[in-house]
């Protein structure tokens, strides 16, 4: 019998003990989640936190079917891998989408330039009949009916409209720029720098291949506009800067684009009709192969370049260098 007695209070002991561990860590957890919810609430939202969920979200569709990011794809540094992007109704632009990094120092937007900032630039995606499809107007109605109108207000004192809705599109992009590349720790001197066939491609980049005369640094861009050969008023057809100066010298000219992370954001050039770096190459290398008539082709590019098969192989590495490290495959 006692020994009955004793098995029970044995199991007694061992339900309390249980309990009581049970109760701590309930109250634990619950403690942490006491201090990590107001935590999240006092988390100031900002300008940049606001435009990157507006940036991801379809509200600014005419259907809600699509978002900036759905051409403007994160994993592919902004951009998009077809040669042009899919709109609402399954529409089709007539331009290959740049990256939307490295875009805080550009001093024009869009293959032809004729957006002037950021703030300007964001609102024309939305409007575009083949792009978002949606009046600004409706846009905005449209975010002062939603959880927008408050966060808004949080952030700017005032609903949303025309400009806090494109400075807030644009604040986000300002923080999409990247460094963490091959070549810029090559540059500082810090490890993880360029390896030697890289520095190889560098001076072909430099010197033989003339790239840096219209592609330098800090993003390989001078944000010029000029003309390497794509248009020859037929099979290629668009005039691009012309089409806004409608200054004959701006005939086929193009804003030079900058070149970070152009290794994962394929197809390249305005219509996206270059598959690969390699092709891109090979058509610096001799450009009247391509496009025999084209008209008023940069000067830089009359003659061929003639660069060898390993010359090729080394620009090619040195494009690659220019990755940031969150796109690298490991
Ligand atoms: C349907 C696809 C699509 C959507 C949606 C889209 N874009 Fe674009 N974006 C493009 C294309 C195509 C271009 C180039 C058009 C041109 O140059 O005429 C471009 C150009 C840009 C550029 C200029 C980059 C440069 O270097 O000149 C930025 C910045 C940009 N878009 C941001 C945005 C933002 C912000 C949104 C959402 C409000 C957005 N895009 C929605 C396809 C898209
Ligand atoms: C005369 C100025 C000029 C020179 C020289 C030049 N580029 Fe370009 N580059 C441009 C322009 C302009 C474009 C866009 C052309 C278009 O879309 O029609 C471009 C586009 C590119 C692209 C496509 C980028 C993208 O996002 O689609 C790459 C890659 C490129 N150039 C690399 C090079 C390399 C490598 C060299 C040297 C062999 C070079 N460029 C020489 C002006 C130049």
């Amino acid at each position: 019998m006692n020994f009955i007695l004793n098995d029970v209070y044995n199991y007694l002991y061992f339900c309390l003990v249980k309990a009581v561990y049970i109760t701590t860590m309930v109250c634990a957890v619950a403690v942490l989640v006491s201090f990590s919810v107001p935590n999240e609430e006092n988390e100031k939202l900002t300008k940049e936190k606001l435009g990157e969920m507006l940036f991801f979200d379809p509200i600014l569709s005419e259907d809600y079917s699509i978002s900036c990011a759905s051409c403007h794809k994160p994993e592919f540094a902004f951009a998009d891998t077809s040669a042009f992007s899919v709109g609402v109704h399954g529409r089709l632009g007539n331009r290959n989408t740049p990256s939307a990094m490295n875009v805080a120092s550009r001093d024009a937007l869009f293959w032809d330039g004729r957006a002037a900032t950021l703030a300007e630039q964001a609102l024309g995606p939305i409007e575009n009949p083949v792009e978002m499809n949606l009046p600004i107007k409706e846009a905005i109605s449209r975010l002062n009916s939603s959880k927008y109108k408050e966060l808004f207000i949080e952030v700017y004192g005032s609903a949303p409209d025309k400009e806090n809705l494109g400075d807030a599109l644009a604040a986000f992009e300002e923080t999409l720029e990247t460094s963490d590349t091959p070549n810029d720790r090559w540059l500082n001197d810090e490890p993880g720098g360029m390896t030697a066939q890289q520095e190889r491609g560098r001076e072909i980049f430099r010197v033989k291949g003339k790239c840096f005369e219209c592609h330098f640094t800090p993003d390989f861009t001078g944000d010029e506009f000029r003309n390497i050969g794509l248009f020859n008023g037929r099979e290629y057809n668009d005039s691009g800067r012309y089409s806004v100066t409608h200054n004959p010298e701006d005939i086929g000219n193009f804003k030079v684009p900058g070149l970070r992370n152009v290794a994962v954001t394929a197809p390249y050039m305005h219509d996206g009709s270059m598959k690969t770096l390699r092709e891109v190459i090979d058509y610096y290398d001799q450009p009247h192969t391509l496009v025999p008539d084209a008209l008023t082709r940069d000067s830089l590019l009359r003659e061929p370049l003639n660069l060898t098969e390993q010359e090729k192989q080394d620009l090619e590495a040195f494009l690659h260098a220019l990755t940031d490290d969150r796109f690298v495959k490991k």
